[in-house]
């Protein structure tokens, strides 16, 4: 498995695949690869002749006081786990690869990257969305794979796609979550042992959500108030935001209806930052929920 480190080099493999007439696939990472990046990888296996990942810890996505100096930096194990994946190369740029000094161009998905993340991070999904067009036009993969993790990112980038008409087509896989309900988070290593025991909280949360809405339970506000309750009994635990939003606009939602909903969580421990999301999707005509947890 070749490790690219140049813009030149990966688009002259890129031009290769395609000149071979690969279905080429891309999944996009910061590294610290665990389950969930792996799903995708897997995933992308299934559909693709060709996968590369990228491993870059995008400077452009992080806040000044955000962890970027600090986040988890495993690339020799990440690099193992690609290979015994199947991973065929791993673009891993040097910063100053993508942004070069004099680097003035960025992306912004007007709307839905102020909400949210975008409020808690502000140019938080510039950043996303600026270094995952790049990595499009250096790679130009036929699909890239993405987690539903992170259900607001998914949803600028399947916009900013859509308002640039790109070819990539992106691919959105399920959330992975440890044995015992935690979701998988690269930043999961920050907690403590007794952090990680509250973060479990979050599970329960949007798992009573999840159980008051399918036993018919239709009023947001109501809802919202048990992932608000339910939270409250971890004393570790300080809410940023616990809110259901239309799974399209990411606007807050007043009863779960017709459309698909997301019910997210974004939950501090300490100083750790942690997401999780149900996704309550309407099915078939009688109006029953299908829940993703
Ligand atoms: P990163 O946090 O490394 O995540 C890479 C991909 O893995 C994202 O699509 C994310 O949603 C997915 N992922 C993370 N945890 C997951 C889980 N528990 N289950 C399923 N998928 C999961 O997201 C980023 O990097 C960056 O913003 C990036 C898109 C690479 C742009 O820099």
């Amino acid at each position: 498995m070749e490790i690219i480190r140049t813009v030149s080099w990966m688009k002259e493999a890129a031009r290769g695949s395609r000149a071979e007439n690969h279905v080429t696939g891309l999944v996009p990472t910061m590294g610290a690869l665990h389950e969930g990046h792996l799903s995708l990888v897997r995933r992308a296996r299934t559909e693709c002749s060709r996968v590369f990942a990228s491993i870059f810890v995008n400077p452009a996505q992080f806040g000044a006081n955000e962890d970027l100096a600090k986040y988890p930096r495993t690339f020799e194990e990440d690099v193992a786990k690609l290979e015994a994946e199947g991973v065929y190369a791993v673009f891993a740029p040097e910063p100053k690869e993508i942004y070069p000094p004099g680097f003035s161009t960025y992306v912004t998905v007007e709307g839905l990257s102020d909400r949210l993340e975008g409020k808690t991070r502000p140019g938080h999904f510039r950043g996303v969305a600026t270094v995952v067009l790049k990595l499009f036009e250096i790679m130009q993969p036929v699909h890239a794979y993405f987690g539903r993790k992170d259900a607001q990112q998914v949803r600028v980038l399947q916009q900013m796609a859509a308002d640039l008409n790109l070819d990539t087509n992106l691919v959105v896989c399920p959330l992975v979550r440890e044995p015992d309900g935690l979701a998988l988070s690269s930043r999961n290593v920050y907690l403590s042992a007794e952090e990680r025991r509250g973060a479990l909280v979050l599970y329960r949360a949007l798992g009573a959500l999840r159980d008051a809405a399918v036993a018919g339970e239709r009023s947001a506000p109501r809802l919202q108030q048990l992932l608000v309750d339910t939270i409250a009994h971890e004393p570790l635990a300080r809410v940023d935001y616990a809110t259901l939003v239309d799974a399209e606009t990411f606007e807050p939602v007043a009863v779960l209806g017709g459309r698909p909903t997301y019910a997210l969580l974004a939950v501090y421990f300490g100083k750790t930052r942690l997401l999780d999301n149900l996704l309550i999707e309407p099915v078939g005509p009688s109006g029953e929920l299908f829940c993703s947890l």
